[in-house]
């Protein structure tokens, strides 16, 4: 592939402390992976009489990667919406038969390109921000069906745009009604068979539960961790977003990549993800939306170097987000992280949060996806509020 070189740059390479910032910065890539980063004058010679793409002195990051999203789902939930604003709790409306359960009904009776044309929108808002990663979720078919139609739809979304999607299996996310009362039948009939299924279809990049009150407990998740392992698969959980339910404890013993959400989560649950090198994924959008008060223990992580992530959670019910910049706001202003910590939310420790190791910083050998901002500092990518500063989204070499 032909040699270009990006120069004119002030580059955030998120590689070494703080943002890793390379003033007056050049980089090569070859179109696919970057060659060569560094400051223009030390430019190796032979990459001279390559193409240049002058950059203006603008900032340019690693492109941006959202981690946690259910952006495949039908339907809306704005009756809900209003059910709160009128006293509702969340769990009250999952527990009246609401909340996922009524995705679950409108996402069953969706067409596969339906599905497709429903979550489009939704990913082209995350691309308009530099966004080049997006994990995806099933969880809204809770019957085989359905549940690998949304696999595949997920999958599909990457050959419609320009795009890498990571695919997660998560039946585990509530009990349907056809199942209410047997959350042990529904494990064993429905989500450890579907799981092999989608698995031996390769539609599954890692496996993920909701263990909460509203849906299933740490045994119940243990068995679909415990097959996950057998199938060679990783594994991340939805842990203590409402309650302390043991969790992330447990998400740590089977080395999970992340544990996510984790406002109920101690300093204690922070010392064992430290040890199985977990993820703390921080879902800020949902949070908010919930106006939940208690906060995730960001002291306890940065004290242990749990590595935190941020993502949209992208969702109907929790958290109707689809920019990562104003997740990067929520996380600074609500969470109390540092605008560093919130790029390095949405970029490194995102990577890391999916198990990837070619993407996430800016060096040589990853790969050259970028966003180029018209920003003087890379805090003003948290600071404003509805604003969205992108110049250009390279992914691949590709803008
Ligand atoms: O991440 N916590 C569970 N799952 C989603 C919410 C899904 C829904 O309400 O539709 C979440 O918040
Ligand atoms: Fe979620």
């Amino acid at each position: 592939m032909a040699i270009e070189v990006l120069n004119n740059a002030r580059i955030a390479t998120l590689d070494g402390p703080g943002y890793g910032m390379i003033e007056a910065g050049a980089l090569v890539h070859d179109h696919a992976h970057i060659l060569w980063v560094g400051p223009e004058h030390d430019l190796p010679a032979e990459h001279a009489n390559a193409a240049r793409h002058d950059m203006g002195g603008r900032l340019v990051t690693p492109a941006l990667i959202d981690c946690h999203t259910h952006i495949v789902f039908a339907g809306d939930r704005a009756r809900e919406f209003e059910m709160r604003l009128e006293g509702a709790s969340y769990e009250q409306i999952a527990r009246a038969g609401g909340g996922i359960l009524s995705t679950v009904a409108a996402t069953r009776s969706a067409t596969d390109e339906a599905l497709i044309a429903q979550a489009l929108p939704r990913l082209d808002a995350l691309l308009a921000e530099g966004l080049t990663m997006i994990e995806v979720k099933s969880g809204y078919g809770l019957e085989p069906e359905t549940e690998l139609r949304m696999l595949r739809a997920a999958r599909r979304l990457a050959e419609l745009r320009p795009v890498r999607v990571r695919t997660t299996y998560l039946a585990a996310h509530a009990c349907p009604p056809e199942y209410t009362g047997r959350a042990d039948a529904y494990i064993n009939d429905v989500c450890l068979p579907t799981l092999r299924a989608a698995h031996a279809e390769g539609l599954v990049d890692a496996v993920d539960g909701f263990c909460e009150g509203i849906a299933f407990d740490t045994a119940q998740i243990a068995r679909v961790f415990d097959l996950a392992r057998t199938l060679g698969l990783p594994v991340k959980l939805h842990a203590e977003q409402l309650s302390h339910q043991g969790g992330t404890a447990l998400a740590a013993r089977h080395g999970a990549l992340s544990a996510d959400h984790v406002e109920y989560a101690t300093a204690e649950d922070a010392a064992l993800m430290a040890t199985s090198g977990t993820v703390a994924v921080l879902l800020p959008g949902a949070f908010y939306t919930l106006r939940e008060t208690q906060l995730p223990p960001v002291a306890a992580f940065r004290a242990q170097n749990v590595p935190m992530a941020l993502a949209t959670d992208c969702n109907p019910g929790t958290s109707p987000v689809t920019s990562l910049l104003l997740t990067m706001n929520m996380g600074c202003t609500l969470f109390g992280l540092t605008p560093e910590e919130a790029l390095r939310g949405v970029t490194t420790h995102a990577a890391r949060a999916l198990g990837l190791h070619d993407c996430g910083r800016i060096a040589a050998g990853l790969r050259a996806d970028l966003a180029v901002w018209d920003v003087t500092s890379p805090a003003e990518l948290s600071w404003r509020i509805g604003f969205n500063p992108l110049h250009a989204r390279i992914f691949g070499g590709t803008e």
